[in-house]
């Protein structure tokens, strides 16, 4: 269990922030280090050639260490849809091969998907919301030897509904099935090892539970996969890119593993720097003490609430960082804007109200927190 973080941030004493699902706050040492790094473009003769790469690699190297990936493993990406589009172009599917996606899954991992069903006619096959709240087991019975590609989250992006990975990709083993995971809603909060996962692609919009800037990115791509197709071809992706006097000198060979797929301009210099010290800090904390510690705050959310009717998704069917209030009666529609009147931020999704705390809340921000909703409610 990790003590309250306040410090690290800027989040003043009278926010309560629970929407890091939404959009984490960058910590103090990351917005030092972007706003230093934004600077050096006023004076660029200080970015040398050797910059282009060794900022990138070391951003490589920290998301590697995060996933138990080796470092050429990883390619770096603005945004999950563009990997999600490098993924959905390199898996063969033949007509009538099966797509699988969960109802309501974010749309970033279904419209790539929805396009190469259309050029390849295969087909979209939607796993319906299972009624005992058990994802990991709808999608196992939705696998048939039809199944070509499981596009999946790790949890649900409205209510933390969990997947067990391992479960479901050793049944897509069985039909010979590929794994793309869309990890924007739990990278840096729930521990993930490809090792165990074995997932073909993977992506992560790094800018939730990251705590990275704004269009930075990263995807682990699968090595039966890097000698595949990326959808841009940009000079620095090929092999000897380093000496800029001869780039004319056109490659056909890309750079080793995954830099075949980073995307232009992925030396950013105002970003990269900031992403850098945020995966420094998340490794400092270390991701299981996160999630062990996000879920007991969120179970002492629910133990607060007992007294409502207030309902989320079991602790051992739900990501712990993850909590997606429900009430039969229905939320107000108005509730978001009255808990920002008193400062407290949470966001709706679906028909839950999406609580998504992390190491910056304290004690005053669940007592709030939960004063405020039974407030509303009663
Ligand atoms: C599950 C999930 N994936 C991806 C994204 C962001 O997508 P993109 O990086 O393509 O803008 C979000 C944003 O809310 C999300 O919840």
């Amino acid at each position: 269990m990790i003590e309250s973080q306040r410090h690290l941030f800027d989040t003043p004493d009278d926010v309560a922030f629970f929407n890091a699902g939404y959009m984490s706050p960058l910590p103090k040492a990351s917005a030092a280090a972007g706003e230093a790094a934004l600077r050096r473009k006023s004076t660029p003769w200080v970015l040398t050639p050797e910059d282009f790469f060794t900022e990138t690699n070391m951003f490589r190297s920290l998301a590697a260490q995060l996933i138990e990936a080796d470092t050429n493993d990883i390619a770096i990406i603005p945004s999950a849809s563009y990997g999600l589009a490098i993924a959905a172009k390199n898996i063969p599917l033949q007509s009538g091969a099966e797509i699988l996606v969960l109802t309501d899954q974010f749309p970033s991992n279904i419209y790539c998907w929805q396009r190469v069903a259309l050029e390849k006619g295969a087909v979209i096959k939607t796993v319906p919301v299972p009624k005992n709240r058990d994802w990991t087991d709808a999608v196992l019975s939705a696998i048939t030897n039809n199944t070509a590609v499981a596009a999946l989250p790790h949890n649900h992006w409205a209510d933390g509904g969990l997947l067990d990975l391992i479960r479901i990709r050793e049944a897509l083993d069985t039909v010979g099935a590929k794994l793309v995971l869309d990890t924007t809603q739990s990278l840096g909060a729930m521990p993930l090892s490809v090792k165990k996962v074995r997932p073909d692609f993977l992506v992560a919009a790094a800018y939730k539970w990251l705590m990275c800037p704004y269009s930075t990115g990263f995807m682990y791509v699968a090595p039966e996969f890097q000698n595949g197709t990326p959808i841009e071809e940009n000079w620095l992706n090929r092999k000897g890119s380093e000496d800029f006097a001869g780039l004319v000198n056109y490659q056909e060979d890309y750079q080793p593993g995954a830099i075949r797929f980073d995307m232009g301009e992925r030396a950013n210099f105002g970003l990269v720097p900031a992403a850098i010290a945020s995966l420094q800090q998340l490794l400092d904390w270390g991701v299981e003490n996160i999630q062990e510690t996000l879920k007991k705050r969120n179970s002492e959310i629910m133990n607060a609430l007992s007294d409502t009717d207030i309902t989320a998704i079991p602790d051992q069917l739900r990501a712990g960082h993850f909590l997606g209030l429900e009430y039969e009666a229905g939320f107000p529609d108005d509730i978001l804007g009255r808990l920002a009147a008193q400062k407290i931020y949470v966001s709706k999704r679906g028909n839950s109200l999406r609580i998504t705390p992390h190491l910056y809340n304290n004690n005053q921000d669940f007592e709030r927190l939960t004063e405020a909703l039974k407030q509303i409610l009663t």
